[in-house]
């Protein structure tokens, strides 16, 4: 099993003051230190965290395999094929939402999505779908070709109690129906410390998980008495 960090919210403390730190680059080499197997990041349509400047930056210069976040758009399409990412993972994307809400509706989007998984796929870019751990959308994703599919693991990390455990339940039968038609199965959205542990028991066949939010929250706090610490010692 994998760990793909997602860095968004490096870029999403920069984009709050418009400076240039702090910058992903530096966080993609510190995440190769604590052992990540690959970076996460979305390029949202309107930019609130990661640019594009990051995505060709970190292209050029992490030592990590890439995997892009990114919506069914003509305009990231293309920024993707000019990037060239190791993976792409198509999410749904509205501009009103604080982060990615609910799966790709790959059944229902079957038409839109065929001619830009073929695309990827063809430029040689490995092409995830970030879906709902649902029967129907894995074999769209099979219908459309993609290797791997993303389960997106939010309902079960937001819920509590025996609506935790029937949602641990779909993820678990959703990545071996999964497995057995031949997809690859990545993982992520809240995963944390605390809800890890349970879901990692319950839910086999686990390519890589994306884990983003969390892994940035928790760098603040064990950074914080050192950065204090770093201005205090100018002070003196
Ligand atoms: N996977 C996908 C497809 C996502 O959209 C996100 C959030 O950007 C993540 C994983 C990581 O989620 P989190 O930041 O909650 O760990």
């Amino acid at each position: 099993m994998k760990l793909g960090v997602n860095i968004d919210h490096v870029a999403t403390l920069r984009q709050a003051r418009g400076t240039d730190y702090p910058d992903p680059v530096e966080a993609a080499a510190l995440c190769v230190k604590g052992g990540a197997d690959g970076l996460t990041i979305h390029l949202r349509e309107d930019r609130r965290h990661i640019q594009d400047a990051d995505l060709f930056a970190l292209r050029a210069k992490a030592q990590l395999p890439l995997n892009l976040e990114m919506a069914n758009e003509p305009g990231i399409i293309e920024i993707a094929l000019r990037a060239m990412p190791d993976e792409v993972c198509l999410v749904p994307e509205r501009r009103e939402e604080v982060t990615t809400e609910g799966g790709l509706d790959a059944v229902g989007q079957l038409e839109a999505l065929r001619p830009t998984v073929a695309r990827l796929k063809d430029a040689g870019i490995v092409v995830s779908l970030f879906i709902e751990p649902d029967p129907r959308q894995l074999d769209a994703a099979v219908a459309l070709g993609a290797p791997v599919v993303e389960l997106h693991t939010g309902t079960y990390c937001n819920a509590a109690g025996a609506a935790q455990a029937k949602e641990l339940e779909r993820l678990a039968e959703a990545a071996r129906y999964g497995h057995q038609r031949g997809l690859r199965i990545n993982a992520g959205h809240g995963l944390n410390t605390v809800n890890l542990t349970p879901f990692l028991k319950a839910v086999p066949h686990l390519g890589t998980l994306n884990i983003g939010h969390s892994i940035v929250a928790r760098a603040v706090m064990v950074g914080m008495e050192r950065a204090v610490r770093e201005i205090k010692e100018l002070m003196a």
